[in-house]
């Protein structure tokens, strides 16, 4: 009743990949394709996810993946707040069956909305969020990559911090990623404002060839509050 998108769908695109895996990855809504193979990601923005998910370390084998709707909204337009609301209690009972799940990869503004009820993707993706016990990684959505190749490094090394995070070498809130100008000016902003920082900084080695030109691989800033 609160949803009319059932009507218009060829197929329910329902979760697929592994249920017991430490990842689950979840988009916007099914599109063309996807309502014709009832699978999440199956058209060009599910290849340049899968490329990226393999750039990034993870194997695919640790992977669920999913959408906040599982049916197909006319057009591709973007699913209205009535139509996601009716999907994310499927969405959370699924991510309760994942028994083993360690970060929830929210693709892009819909599934960061439908979930965390948080808006602008790109301030808040590459960061650890939590909510009710879950851990949620946002990140861009794969289509918004494949617009413009510039932010597809940044979607693998957010799909690397899940990664890092799910097989237990980084630990949620132990870090915030810069790897971007704007990050770096806010981080520089709240620097202004606190009393003590200590800085460690991360080399590569003096043999690897780019050492002369790319001395600095990361930094970490610890401050005193
Ligand atoms: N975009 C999505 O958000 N999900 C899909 O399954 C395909 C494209």
């Amino acid at each position: 009743d609160l949803c009319k998108l059932c009507h218009s769908k060829k197929n329910y695109v329902l979760p697929i990949g592994n249920i017991n895996g430490k990842i689950l990855l979840v988009g916007e809504a099914p599109g063309a394709e996807e309502d014709i193979h009832g699978k999440p990601f199956q058209g060009p923005s599910g290849k340049l996810l899968y490329k990226a998910v393999l750039e990034s370390g993870i194997n695919t084998e640790d992977v669920a993946i999913t959408n906040v709707c599982m049916c197909r909204p006319p057009n591709n337009r973007t699913p209205s707040k009535e139509e996601m609301q009716t999907c994310v209690p499927y969405l959370m009972w699924f991510i309760n069956q994942m028994l083993n799940l360690k970060v929830i990869v929210l693709l892009g503004s819909t599934p960061l909305m439908a979930v965390l009820k948080l808006q602008r993707i790109m301030d808040k993706r590459g960061s650890f969020m939590n909510k009710d016990g879950r851990t949620f990684l946002p990140t861009m959505h794969p289509a918004a990559a494949l617009r413009n190749m510039n932010l597809y490094p940044l979607l693998v090394s957010d799909l690397r911090t899940a990664f890092l995070h799910a097989s237990g070498q980084i630990e949620y809130g132990s870090y915030k990623l810069i790897d971007t100008t704007d990050a770096a000016t806010r981080i520089l902003d709240r620097l202004e404002q606190v009393e003590e920082v200590a800085l460690d900084i991360e080399t590569g080695s003096e043999n690897e060839p780019d050492f002369q030109h790319d001395p600095i691989l990361g930094c970490l800033l610890y401050t005193s509050d």
